[in-house]
């Protein structure tokens, strides 16, 4: 639990495979959103003031959305914040398109997504303040990977390094799973322990994610 005087972020861990999901407060206006409905409801539901104003998915990935059903029946009114091409899994009245660089103001919070293609199509990052919500572009201490259908490493590549890493060095990431050593991290510091994000170039981004992948099926 963080808590700042203009914002609080709850995280719950569980869902498939270590989901974070995180429950964003706006202090003076009491509005709150998820991030992620990976775990059912029952979570929060005792810290949800009222109803929740909006369910910001950061990619349409089975786990990610896994209690989405449940968090639309208990919040009929909550906007459902997605990338266009989630359009057609996530079939609500609700739904409300983001594009990139587009803006969402719920009370005194600003935040801001961007599209982070490379994991899966329709990944988004959500930017508030000095934090910045991951979902499985970017892990503490290495990237997603890029396994699925509807991933591109050279997509991966150029979100990481040409949009997320060029942000503040201070910035906070809340990934969508607890895969690091650590909850969250400072970009800076992540950068600092993942040789995953010191490539010189996508070429060597692209090695460096082949050698990780062999690594991984190897048991090292
Ligand atoms: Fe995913």
């Amino acid at each position: 639990m963080i808590l700042v005087k203009e914002y609080s972020i709850r995280s719950a861990k569980g869902g498939y495979d270590d989901n974070f999901s995180y429950l964003v407060t706006c202090s003076e206006s009491g509005q709150q959103c998820i991030i992620d409905p990976a775990l059912p409801y029952d979570n929060f539901k005792s810290f949800i003031n009222g109803a929740l104003s909006a369910i910001i998915i950061t990619h349409t990935h089975g786990d990610h959305i896994a209690h989405l059903k449940d968090y639309i029946r208990t919040n009929p009114k909550a906007v459902i914040l997605s990338h266009p091409m989630s359009k057609s899994i996530i079939q609500s009245k609700n739904n409300q398109a983001v594009y990139h660089l587009e803006e969402f103001k719920m009370g005194q919070l600003m935040f801001q997504f961007i599209h982070t293609p490379g994991h899966y199509t329709d990944s988004i990052c959500a930017t508030m303040k000095n934090i910045l919500f991951t979902g499985d572009t970017l892990f503490v201490g290495r990237t997603g990977r890029v396994l699925s259908p509807g991933s591109n490493i050279n997509d991966l590549y150029d979100s990481v390094y040409n949009q997320l890493l060029k942000m503040n060095p201070d910035t906070i990431i809340y990934p969508g799973h607890d895969y690091g050593n650590q909850p969250s991290i400072s970009l800076k510091e992540n950068i600092s322990i993942s040789p995953l994000l010191q490539a010189e170039s996508e070429q060597d981004f692209i090695h460096r994610m082949d050698q990780y992948e062999k690594n991984r099926s190897n048991g090292w």
